[in-house]
């Protein structure tokens, strides 16, 4: 057995992993990075603009401060960080959507991840009494969150997922579950000669348009709104589906896949954007990731015999796996519609 004196310290500093959670939920759901993108402010100050209990507000404050996420000088006042510019809203990649759904619904979740190793089944739903996209559906505030979530999230990997992958050849690019649009806008910018189709379910069409509007794609990127267990739009050379099939178990998975074949032509391509888990002992962020799918969803992070399987029950080809691991370990996963 391995001995090792920084052991204790080291399994105490992993057990007190929810309290860095929830102090930076906490900050992010204030709006305080907003607050100090104009410079360093006392936390008096801070208490006042948020309402909040002034030494309670301190007290957080100056513990991030240890953490990094934020600067305290020598007269008590507090500064932006690199890591808490990153919660600042409205910026290219913002995380404070992400920061406050880990704080908020996802935290919820996790407090029951017992529940989903002993039954295989998603503590979301046992904690909120039904699956995450009908709670999503009928929250406003957490489908909000949720989307600014994955925009954030899709800004951060775009250039990459562009950098890798040779979108020139394609007429038209679909994006099934598209979200508010964000990957696509970024991949019809780069690609001008292109138009786009976002597909989604209908609440989340609504809020897409403005984003793609304001991308100055209002007559590049047609919205559509619907159920990619129904149908997807027809007619695209790419069906691009980021971050989808990992929602879902392999039967409804395939038949996601199984509604993008029937959608194209002969040649057309499929893009999967997932993260795919190594073999073995591997380290990997994905095997982590596959136990928040586990908890929100009852899915899973997938090997690539997995996918190849998924693949071939929908009669995909896969062609080609591109890693992207410089933006959170994802690959572009490439299949023909043969
Ligand atoms: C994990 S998010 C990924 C969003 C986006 N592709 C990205 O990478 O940022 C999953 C998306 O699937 C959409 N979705 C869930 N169920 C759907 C359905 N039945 N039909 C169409 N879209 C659906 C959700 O609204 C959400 O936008």
């Amino acid at each position: 057995m391995d001995t090792d004196d920084t052991a204790p310290a080291t399994l105490s500093e992993m057990l007190r992993g929810y309290w860095i959670t929830q102090i930076i939920y906490v900050v992010a759901k204030l709006g305080i990075a907003d607050l100090l993108e104009g410079g360093p402010r006392m936390s008096d100050e801070l208490a006042i603009s948020t309402g909040t209990h002034a030494p309670s507000l301190y007290r957080l404050l100056r513990a991030l401060a240890i953490i990094g996420v934020f600067e305290q000088d020598e007269k008590g006042s507090f500064s932006l960080t690199a890591i808490s510019r990153c919660l600042v809203s409205n910026i290219p990649g913002s995380m404070r959507a992400r920061a406050i759904a880990n704080g908020e619904e996802w935290y919820r979740a996790w407090g029951d991840l017992l529940y989903s190793v002993k039954t295989g089944q998603k503590a979301f739903d046992y904690v909120f009494g039904m699956p995450f996209f009908q709670y999503l559906a009928q929250n406003t505030p957490a489908s909000e969150i949720f989307n600014e979530t994955m925009t954030g999230s899709s800004e951060q990997g775009a250039a990459a997922i562009i950098a890798a992958y040779d979108f020139s050849w394609a007429k038209t690019i679909v994006d099934v579950g598209g979200g508010h649009g964000a990957l696509i806008a970024s991949i019809l910018n780069a690609n001008p000669h292109a138009h786009g189709i976002l597909f989604d379910v209908p609440q989340v069409t609504e809020g897409a348009r403005a984003h793609l509007v304001a991308a100055g794609l209002a007559e590049r990127c047609e919205v559509v709104g619907g159920d990619f267990f129904q149908a997807v739009p027809s007619g695209g050379d790419i069906y691009l589906l980021s971050w989808i099939i990992h929602d879902w178990d392999d039967e409804r998975s395939v038949t996601i896949l199984k509604n993008c074949y029937q959608a194209m032509a002969s040649g057309a391509r499929l893009l999967l954007i997932e993260r795919v888990v190594p073999h073995d002992n591997e380290p990997s962020l994905s095997k982590l990731y596959d136990l928040h799918m586990l908890v929100l969803l009852g899915s899973r992070e997938r090997t690539k015999p997995q996918y190849q399987a998924l693949l071939d029950a929908a009669g995909f080809k896969l062609t080609t796996i591109i890693p992207i691991p410089q933006v959170s370990e994802r690959s572009i996963i490439e299949g023909m519609r043969v």
